[in-house]
């Protein structure tokens, strides 16, 4: 037998990109409300906002997803724009009938954040919304019911506008106090529920954005967002320690697999400094307590300073993490060539590698770079990892009999699953596995729900048309019998 018998399967989740239900049960606007929808081909989506003049502005792009608005700017709804995250999958009203799939499926656990603007929807200030509290404590007692771990994230990007109004975001060390409020309220109120935490969601992403293209002021702003969130990380895993000894934290980095595009030296070079700056730099701090040793080297380059405090140093050794959990969908190339091809990600791009093949939206299928990529990390960090996102993006055809034949999710999924076994076989200590979105839910980098990672089919479309009535896929019977064989059943 490959995996313990206390392997987690399941599926991962998020508020913003599921639940819907935006300005329902006291919840209060978040950035990601006010983004449009794009399409495979389109570069991305917009965040929509209304300019000092009246007129309709756009930010793309990195601006898109760690928005602050142009001075004079404002959050407001056009009805010419539809906003797919306001609806999203409609967890909030479905969840009932969603979980009551994951535990036919057989899942052990299922990932999902809980929505800072559903709990303090204006802040410390405006004090706690019970309504919000309520909804999580059901949708965890729904879990409980079916004897579903849940492993919960405090935040994945869903800033609730008003802490970019009143204190301008992250960069802001407020912010810390603000989070670390939110999460001692969350440890409270569901620590009978709930015991396997994450701070925060991707938190290395945000190194990604710092040069857009290179500007100082930008790269000073996001090391110091980042700081300000370790720091609100550390915090949080002691806090979560001293309500509960049970409570078990982890981390979660995008995992950015890539490899030298050639063998010159100069590339080698150029792949590994991509891995120090963009996934150990956060994933070091949170792991062993202290920013590593490149990190000056990081400092220097990019020409910042980043303002800590000697609490924040003791605050970083203090509150380390216990699990490292990352994301994986594909991998892609560094070089320093001028004439390779771009291919596209998420929220990270590359060079294309001639040996893989493209999902439909450009992204690069690598199940072998999955099982080198966890060899790679657990050799670094030593810790149990966990693999909280991975799946395919796809569209799906709902045949006349309502049936839905995903062959091509199952075979990513598979493989993957497979490449994974080996790992843990060669000795990789994993604690589970949760394919993402496992319930149709809306695209982070497009905002399509037709971009479709489910195992159950939401009946929705990018125009927000539809019975949001749920089918179940191929995928969901072939994945039900993975779970329920402890992985030993992948065909
Ligand atoms: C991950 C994000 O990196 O990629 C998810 O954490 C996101 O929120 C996922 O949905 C897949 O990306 P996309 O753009 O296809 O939704």
């Amino acid at each position: 037998m490959s995996f313990s018998k206390d392997f987690l399967w399941g599926t991962s989740i998020s508020a913003a990109q599921a639940e819907g239900g935006w300005n329902e049960g006291g919840r209060a606007p978040v950035q990601v409300d006010f983004a449009d929808v794009g399409s495979a081909s389109s570069s991305g989506r917009h965040l929509i906002y209304k300019k000092k003049d009246g007129s309709k502005g756009e930010l793309t792009g990195a601006y898109a997803m760690f928005p602050h608005l142009p001075e004079g700017g404002e959050y407001a709804s056009f009805d010419d724009v539809y906003y797919s995250n306001r609806k999203a999958s409609d967890f909030y009203h479905h969840y009932k009938e969603d979980i009551a799939l994951m535990a036919e499926m057989g899942f052990s656990t299922f990932n999902t954040t809980i929505s800072w603007a559903r709990i303090f929807p204006y802040g410390i200030q405006g004090g706690v919304n019970q309504e919000g509290v309520e909804f999580y404590r059901n949708v965890f007692k729904e879990l409980r019911k079916y004897n579903i771990d849940p492993i919960i994230t405090l935040y994945k990007y869903d800033e609730p506008i008003y802490f970019e109004q009143t204190y301008g975001g992250w960069s802001n060390r407020k912010m810390i106090d603000e989070f670390v409020k939110f999460a001692r309220v969350c440890f409270i109120e569901y620590k009978d529920l709930v015991n396997k935490w994450i701070t925060f969601n991707e938190i290395n992403v945000l190194l990604l954005f710092r040069n857009l293209p290179h500007n100082q002021k930008i790269a000073q702003e996001r090391y110091q967002e980042l700081h300000h969130q370790l720091v609100a990380s550390a915090r949080t895993v002691k806090l979560a320690h001293q309500i509960n000894p049970q409570n078990k934290v982890g981390c979660m980095m995008a995992g950015m697999c890539t490899y030298p595009l050639t063998p010159d030296p100069v590339d080698v070079m150029e792949n590994y400094k991509y891995f120090q700056d963009i996934f150990c730099y956060a994933t070091d701090t949170m792991i062993r307590g202290q920013y590593p040793s490149f990190a000056k080297r990081m400092w220097k380059e990019d020409e910042v300073e980043v303002i800590m405090t000697d609490q924040d140093l003791k605050d970083l050794k203090e509150g380390t993490v216990e699990f490292l959990g990352f994301s994986y969908y594909m991998s892609q190339c560094r070089t320093t060539h001028t004439d390779a091809n771009m291919t596209k990600g998420n929220i990270f791009t590359g060079f294309e590698n001639p040996y893989l093949q493209k999902s439909e939206w450009g992204w690069q299928i690598d199940p072998l770079g999955l099982k080198y990529y966890m060899h790679y990390i657990y050799d670094r960090y030593q810790i149990p990892l966990l693999i909280i996102e991975n799946g395919l993006g796809a569209t799906d055809q709902v045949e006349e009999d309502g049936s839905i034949h995903d062959s091509y999710r199952i075979n990513y999924l598979r493989e993957h699953i497979s490449a994974m076994k080996e790992a843990v076989e060669e000795g990789v200590d994993l604690m589970g596995y949760t394919t993402w979105g496992g319930i149709d839910l809306v695209s982070a980098s497009t905002g399509q729900i037709e971009k479709r990672y489910g195992l159950i089919y939401v009946d929705a479309n990018d125009k927000g048309e539809g019975t949001y009535k749920r089918i179940k896929k191929d995928s969901f019977y072939w994945y039900k019998k993975v779970c329920e064989s402890n992985g030993e059943d992948l065909e």
